[in-house]
């Protein structure tokens, strides 16, 4: 089986039950987790705790899981009609279009909570999980991905600045992305120089993902997109800010660079991010 074959069946497998006489909160809590997506997060970590420590990927599902549940309610707020208010999310309804803005903001809430639970309960050291704490709640909260979404929002309609372009989308983007490798080589007990080198290497990839993700809002039909497209008109996308030819020159230029930054990474561990970054490394080659 492959990794996300086994990442998938974890993650069905472990589903929260919940027994409570409210109607939908169950089905709910699980509708988004189950509407699928690319798991490009937890694939990452796992990625990395496959070439190093193959023994350890078991004790490494609970947090692979933990940082998609957590992507996973950044996404479900995001689709919000005070955010993005999109219709569309991994092929289905969202979840406020499915149910009511009430529910998809109290289950965002909840993946975001059960995250750390996640972890908590994870079968690896304390030490281990402490560290794993610590780097998806800086990246994924207030000194990441959750100022990168408040930028996102307030400057709508108001064009920022290539360099504050960035801070937003490494922000928003790369720094939950960049953590997925980090949190792989932690697991591992990888050295502190390599953790750095995985995770500026993940932001430079988070922001890569970025960009062909504005491009898919524009180029991109929504069956194949699988979510609401042409719906970012009043953001700072790079396409709105380089236009789509820019945009491109950027990502090219992106991943030519990540391509010779893998190099510095050992036979092993190159060899596995290269195939699973194929589609986003070699777009400009295909
Ligand atoms: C979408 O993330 C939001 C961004 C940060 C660009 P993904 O493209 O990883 O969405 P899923 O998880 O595959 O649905
Ligand atoms: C959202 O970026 C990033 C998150 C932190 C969820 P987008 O708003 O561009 O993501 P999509 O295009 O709706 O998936
Ligand atoms: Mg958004
Ligand atoms: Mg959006
Ligand atoms: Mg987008």
């Amino acid at each position: 089986m492959n990794l996300k074959d086994e990442f998938e069946k974890y993650l069905q497998n472990t589903l929260p039950c919940v027994e409570s006489y409210h109607p939908h909160f169950e089905d709910s809590l699980h509708y988004m987790l189950n509407a699928g997506g690319k798991r490009f997060r937890p694939l990452l970590l796992l990625t990395v705790v496959s070439v190093y420590e193959p023994l350890l990927l078991n004790n490494a599902m609970p947090v692979a899981a933990a940082i998609e549940y957590l992507h996973t309610y950044s996404l479900i707020h995001d689709d919000l009609p005070a955010m993005d208010n999109a219709d569309l999310r991994r092929g289905f309804e969202t979840l406020h279009k499915k149910y009511d803005e009430t529910t998809a903001i109290l289950i965002g809430d909840a993946l975001n909570t059960h995250s750390f639970f996640l972890i908590a309960n994870a079968p690896l050291s304390n030490d281990v999980k402490i560290e794993v704490i610590k780097e998806l709640s800086l990246n994924g909260g207030i000194f990441g991905m959750v100022l990168g979404q408040a930028c996102d929002c307030h400057f709508e309609n108001r064009p920022l600045d290539l360099e504050q372009l960035k801070f937003l989308h490494i922000h928003k983007t790369a720094k939950l992305i960049a953590s997925s490798l980090k949190i792989g080589a932690i697991i591992v007990d990888m050295d502190e120089k390599t953790k750095d080198e995985l995770y500026k290497f993940g932001i430079d990839l988070g922001l890569l993902f970025q960009i062909q993700d504005d491009l898919i809002d524009v180029l991109a039909d929504e069956k194949e997109a699988g979510k609401t497209t042409n719906n970012d008109e009043h953001k700072n996308s790079f396409v709105n800010l380089l236009g789509v030819e820019g945009a491109l020159k950027e990502a090219d230029e992106l991943a030519k660079k990540l391509e010779l930054n893998l190099d510095s990474f050992d036979e092993n561990l190159k060899n596995a991010l290269k195939s699973l970054l194929q589609k986003y490394l070699y777009r400009h080659k295909c």
